[in-house]
């Protein structure tokens, strides 16, 4: 058995990569350790380089199509890891679940009709509506017992004459899995007032074990038909650059509305490198996955022990799944606009402002990205602590 090597640091600088490439950009300076964007700093595996290189043997870069070992690989995922056994003509293939979302918002919605999310939320959940003139509706989650939980009679309020209800499950930030009882809830709700799910699962293959991810659509008949569910190996395996994802939708009425669309849109095609990738991916990704996620649970431990031993005021929601912490610095009575000004030109560390995650509410609030070498992450520990202590 092969052990990967998830310590081994990297130099992306210079690659175009967004993570440290934008930062002068996004923060006025590129001498930051960069723990914002969500991807990791971890080699992409083996086995999908090799792919992308066997492929670039072809002198050939044409028009492409999915082929069936790419979509037996997909099925043969989605059937052992969330327990789903889809027809391939439930399957769309889909350039990005940004991208995804916005097709199914100008196909399911008109301007100024209301759609739902819970917040904090990742932010293109609130610019997608916002940006396509829809009536953006958020329904804030609570902290319970450390972990974020829907308030349901604010929710059920709340739903309340929308279109859609964009949900992240896992939730982003800080990777909540939602068990199969609170999707039951959802899904009952929508129905009864009509109302589209869209469960963004990018995040399901990252559900750090003894956490489970339950995958929306199989909770019940009312989830199956009334929800698309996208899915992705980027966040997974490492390989968000090479833009592959998947929808699924159980629903007949809905798929042929939903994937008529797309297919206007003309994004069936995909790329070359999206293809490959992903096939290798999901063909071959299970043992990387494992020791993956075994390092990642490991960087949470950390992160955890950090906290309590170094840092106990800040209050934390930690991932159950993906790599994705919610800090809250709330104790230390900084206000906003110094902390973020001390993160960035003290500790010199990038992560994500929580008010991009739904406003005010959250501006004591800041996303940690845990998916580094261990030796990364304490230093970015140690950066924070520098400034608060
Ligand atoms: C919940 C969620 N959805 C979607 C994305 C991005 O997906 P894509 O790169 O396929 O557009 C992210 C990336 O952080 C995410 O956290």
């Amino acid at each position: 058995m092969k052990k990967y090597d998830f310590d081994e640091p990297i130099e992306r600088r210079g690659t175009d990569c967004f993570k440290w490439d934008a930062l002068p950009s996004m923060y006025g300076r590129g001498d930051l350790l960069p723990m914002w964007v969500a991807d990791m700093d971890f080699r992409s595996p083996d086995f999908v380089m090799d792919a992308l290189m066997r492929r670039c043997q072809h002198p050939v870069l044409g028009y492409t199509m999915p082929s069936e070992d790419y979509w037996n690989a997909v099925k043969g995922w989605m059937s052992k890891h969330y327990g789903i056994n889809v027809t391939q003509e439930q399957l769309h293939f889909i350039p990005g679940i940004v991208a995804g979302i916005a097709y199914a918002l100008l196909c399911l919605t008109q301007p100024g009709d209301k759609v739902l999310v819970t917040t904090p939320v990742y932010p293109p959940f609130l610019n997608l509506p916002k940006g396509s003139e829809r009536t953006l509706v958020c329904s804030p989650l609570k902290i319970e017992e450390g972990r974020f939980a829907i308030d349901f009679d604010d929710f059920e309020r709340k739903v309340d004459g929308c279109k859609l209800f964009i949900m992240s499950n896992p939730h982003n930030p800080a990777g909540t899995v939602w068990g199969a009882d609170v999707l039951r809830h959802i899904a009952e709700i929508c129905q009864r007032k009509g109302v589209v799910v869209i469960s963004d699962e990018i995040h399901a293959d990252l559900t750090l074990p003894p956490h489970r991810h339950v995958s929306y659509s199989t909770v019940s008949e009312a989830a199956a038909q009334n929800s698309i569910t996208f899915l992705a190996p980027s966040k997974t395996f490492n390989i968000a650059g090479l833009g592959s994802s998947v929808c699924y939708i159980a629903d007949d009425r809905l798929r042929k509305r939903f994937f008529g669309w797309l297919d206007t849109l003309g994004v069936a095609g995909g790329n070359i490198f999206a293809f490959a990738g992903a096939e290798a991916a999901y063909a071959q990704g299970e043992e990387w996955l494992t020791q993956m996620l075994d390092y990642l649970k490991e960087n949470v431990r950390t992160l955890d022990g950090f906290l309590k031993e170094r840092l106990p005021k800040v209050k934390a929601v930690l991932p159950e799944a993906s790599y994705l912490a919610w800090l809250d610095f709330s104790a230390y009575g900084i206000a906003h606009k110094e902390l973020a000004d001390r993160l960035v030109n003290e500790a010199k560390v990038a992560l994500n402002d929580g008010t991009t995650f739904g406003g005010k509410a959250y501006e004591n609030c800041f996303r940690i990205n845990l998916g580094c070498p261990r030796a990364m992450l304490i230093d970015g520990l140690e950066r924070i602590e520098g400034i608060l202590n």
